[in-house]
């Protein structure tokens, strides 16, 4: 994964849009940044340097450049160590050339034997540097996009690339399975991975689909379809309108605490943001559905997780829930024609879900996406999609994503609920109102919950391999709440299903292991819960409760709410406390070592 940006313009742009849009890019990769542009005369200059781009933008000048075209690039180090001479842009042997690679070159060993063969000289060890060398041919062309086309048809991968040639003033990029917009600013055109770092540059931004090239100019661009080689004239537009402000981090030490503190804001949104009409159809077509699926991976799938709860309960329907990496492999067979696969992701990226959809759908499939980011390859591959609304989301470990979407999927059961007769139109409202109550105490407690979280985290130590454990809705809680410890605070920990922990894992609890237990909401789930705190407690192990009721020393108290919310309302605090650990352990919160926001090779 990458983040590729870049502008071409009737005058000339400060190099510090480029760092504004790779630092808003940063969740694709941390390992690197750089750029390239041309001076007045035409000359093509490349600047780059490993390192994430906050800590080496001063190294690299890219605040200093004046032009009216460059592209520039955020490195995840896919292959090829972090260092200066992988990091992008690559260039051609004579050095008249520069591409920003956003993906994976398959087969690119061959490739490259091929072109040694022929005399070229490899300067890094990434595969994305054949691109570069195989565009070297077409430097002094005037029709250079044929040749862009053409490497398009012949180079297999999962990628998107721009490059940019030695005295030729325009930008030219192809997507072969990663995404890449086109941005339409007052004087001239923004290139961009996403729509959202476009925000304050350009107002509409063009999604280019797969196997497409495109060639920009000041003036204008055309887009041609990789496969056919003609001119793609029907292309997806969208407007980019975000609030001011949500690039800052507005005060706050990290953007997890800040999307953390954003959740209640994020769930109003949510719910303004869902149309009935769109709601009704993906409804209506999980009702009628002979089998559906949820697939997604990480958070997201615990989110999916939740909605299993919601199905069988408001609308009397049983999901599958299964991780979109696994899911090529599990049942494929009773995927066809009348099977519903409810495809989850934040980014809409994830190369799993991509994967693992378009299996679906050539079997016949329908496919209901929810995603935070319109205009991504899960919003292009699917059916009907419902779009979260939370804003994007910076950090690496998702926060205020899994509560929206969690809030979605509620209101999608809902609906559905009322399709198949289960429950009625003052049920749904019920529900809306409920979200907005929880978003208003939420509003109200999240400071409070925050301060007993870190007095906490300040009065223990020994926080490592964590059982996190609870039954029912909050089930996928206890996964979720593993998950951010691993990622946010990179300790080893563990969610467990509640009556799973008597069944080995107690083992493990000695005096001082800690295991933090979500009181289940399920009445019937409560002796379980009683008989697991007091074996911990005799076994003196370093409980942690998270309850609606309970406080304490040994308790965190989270806001009241309804069962269906209560996985929101119990992470919150998880969230906080993996936050907190994070900070007194002293990781880099926003960005992990060796995780990307979304995986998308
Ligand atoms: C990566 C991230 C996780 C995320 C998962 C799914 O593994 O590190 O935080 O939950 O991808 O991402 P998605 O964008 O598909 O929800």
């Amino acid at each position: 994964m990458g983040g590729i940006f870049g502008f071409v313009s009737r005058e000339k742009i400060s190099g510090k849009i480029l760092y504004e849009g790779l630092r808003r890019l940063i969740y694709r990769g941390y390992d690197g940044a750089g750029y390239a542009f041309l001076d007045d005369k035409g000359k093509l200059i490349v600047r780059k340097k490993a390192g994430h781009i906050e800590k080496i933008w001063k190294d690299i000048g890219i605040t200093e450049i004046m032009s009216d075209i460059a592209i520039a690039h955020t490195r995840y180090a896919n292959r090829g160590w972090p260092k200066d001479e992988n990091t992008h842009p690559l260039q051609d042997c004579h050095r008249r050339l520069a591409v920003v690679v956003d993906g994976i070159i398959k087969d690119y060993e061959n490739i490259r034997n091929d072109l040694t063969r022929e005399g070229h000289k490899f300067i890094s060890t990434t595969d994305a540097e054949v691109l570069a060398h195989l565009l070297e041919d077409v430097t002094d062309k005037e029709n250079k996009i044929d040749d862009v086309i053409g490497i398009g048809r012949i180079v297999d991968g999962v990628y998107a690339f721009a490059a940019l040639f030695q005295g030729d003033r325009r930008i030219y990029v192809l997507t072969h399975g990663q995404p890449l917009v086109i941005g339409i600013g007052e004087n001239g055109f923004y290139i961009s991975s996403d729509i959202p770092s476009l925000h304050g540059f350009a107002s509409e931004a063009v999604v280019l689909g797969d196997n497409m090239a495109g060639v920009i100019g000041r003036d204008g661009f055309t887009v041609y379809d990789i496969m056919t080689g003609g001119e793609v004239k029907q292309l997806i537009r969208k407007r980019v309108k975000y609030p001011a402000g949500l690039w800052d981090k507005a005060g706050y030490p990290h953007y997890m605490l800040k999307e953390i503190y954003e959740i209640p804001h994020a769930l109003r949104q949510t719910i303004n943001g869902l149309m009935d009409k769109y709601l009704r159809l993906a409804a209506m077509i999980i009702q009628g559905a002979r089998n559906a699926y949820v697939i997604a991976n990480g958070t997201s799938l615990h989110a999916g997780l939740v909605s299993l709860y919601y199905f069988a309960d408001l609308a009397k329907i049983d999901l599958e829930v299964v991780s979109a990496a696994e899911f090529p492999y599990y049942g494929l067979e009773h995927v066809g024609t009348g099977t519903v696969i409810i495809a989850i992701s934040q980014s809409g990226e994830t190369s799993d879900v991509i994967r693992s959809i378009k299996l679906a759908k050539q079997r016949g499939a329908v496919i209901v996406g929810v995603t935070n980011m319109v205009g991504s390859r899960l919003t292009l591959e699917s059916n009907v999609y419902l779009p979260i609304s939370a804003g994007p989301e910076i950090a690496v470990p998702a926060t205020k994503t899994f509560t929206s979407t969690i809030a979605t999927l509620l209101v999608l059961a809902a609906y559905t609920g009322m399709h198949t007769g289960q429950i009625g139109q003052g049920d749904v409202r019920m529900i809306y109102s409920e979200i907005e109550e929880l978003s208003k105490r939420l509003q109200h407690e999240l400071p409070r919950i925050d301060r007993d979280v870190t007095k906490i985290v300040e009065s223990r130590e020994g926080w490592d391999n964590v059982y996190v454990s609870s039954s029912g809705i909050n089930y996928p809680v206890a996964l979720e709440a593993a998950l951010k410890l691993k990622e946010a605070a990179i300790l080893h920990s563990e969610g467990v299903q509640l009556g799973e922990l008597r069944h080995g894992p107690m083992v493990l609890v000695r005096p001082g292991f800690p295991v933090i237990l979500i009181k289940p909401y399920e009445e019937q789930a409560l002796e379980l819960y009683d008989k697991v705190v007091r074996e911990i407690k005799s076994k003196k192990g370093s409980l942690l409760v998270v309850s609606m009721d309970e406080e304490g020393e040994n308790a965190i108290r989270t806001v009241h709410t309804i069962k269906y919310l209560a996985p929101i309302a119990n992470i919150i605090p998880l969230q906080l406390l993996a936050y907190r650990i994070g900070v007194k352990l002293g990781r880099p919160i926003d960005t992990p070592p060796g995780l990307a926001k979304a995986v998308t090779t």
